[in-house]
């Protein structure tokens, strides 16, 4: 397993270490209200539909200068993105071959002598061009929180027990079809500080690799009926409706096993109107933490 992927948890969602407290011990009440910025979510789709209605175009893309994602105020793009040197990049860039992705790695629940906790879950779909097509030999990487909401990682002090046995990250190779194809556990939802009471709904962030590094892609998806949608500033920075319901998985019963995981669908697609939203072409080069 790649231990480079870990760098990937580096965010701002992740809560960073704090003065000792009580698990339960409420934060700073100076901290703004979720009624505050779910009054400001609410303005700005308010604002949205009445554009559509004016004869606006649909916004598939998230909005980079999205008030109530008050940590990215100061340090969303605010120039044009720099094309960058595809022959120089990968000189320094990662690299993988497709025979040092095992197949086992697609499966986040073996990783360890014990079986993780909580709900299993096979997460399917297909990674599809503008027209349908399927993209075969794509690196498909995952990351995500255990069932408790946890990241293993030094900068997430939630006080949700870390799993021994799940890691939370594993690979694959898209096949001739375009699929892909993890068994893991279904993520928590997790505190991040956005606001007093913020949390994250449960997600699993997607990367794409591409043919060459200055293509990666990263994306998050979510699951279906997910009661944090509405409160959540990062999902809401996408204010057309399709194109957030296209970061939702859909359940999916034929994928499911019996007396073994709940299955779900998700298709990401790389190009045109029904395309998946993407960090990397909204946020730039460098990427996105979240
Ligand atoms: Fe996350």
């Amino acid at each position: 397993m790649p231990e480079d992927i870990t760098a990937e948890l580096e965010s701002e969602e992740l809560v960073p270490p704090a003065e000792p407290k009580a698990a339960h011990q409420p934060l700073d009440k100076a901290i703004e209200l979720q009624a505050d910025l779910s009054a400001e979510i609410s303005a700005i789709g308010e604002a949205y539909q009445r554009a559509l209605k004016d004869g606006g175009q649909p916004e598939i893309q998230p909005r980079l200068d999205y008030p109530p994602y008050r940590s990215s105020i100061l340090r969303h793009p605010t120039k044009s993105l720099q094309h960058a040197d595809p022959e120089t990049i990968e000189l320094y860039s990662p690299a993988f071959g497709h025979q040092d992705v095992h197949a086992l790695e697609s499966d986040l629940t073996i990783q360890h002598n014990g079986e993780p906790l909580g709900e299993r879950i096979i997460v399917s779909g297909k990674v599809l061009d503008g027209d349908g097509r399927p993209v075969a030999g794509q690196l498909v990487e995952i990351w995500q929180a255990n069932s408790s909401g946890r990241y293993i990682h030094k900068r997430d002090q939630h006080p949700a027990p870390i799993d021994p046995n799940f890691t939370g990250i594993g690979r694959c190779i898209t096949g001739p079809d375009g699929s892909y194809r993890f068994i893991t556990i279904k993520p928590g939802a997790y505190p991040w500080k956005n606001h007093l009471n913020a949390w994250r709904p449960a997600h699993i962030h997607f990367s794409l690799f591409g043919t060459e590094f200055t293509q990666r892609i990263i994306t998050q998806m979510y699951f279906p009926a997910d009661q944090l949608f509405p409160l959540d500033p990062i999902y809401q920075t996408i204010v057309d409706q399709d194109a957030r319901d296209r970061l939702v998985a859909t359940y999916d019963h034929s994928l499911t096993e019996p007396e073994w995981a709940l299955g779900y669908n998700w298709d990401i697609v790389l190009t045109g109107p029904k395309r998946t939203w993407t960090e990397n072409e909204a946020l730039g080069a460098e990427g996105d933490e979240e």
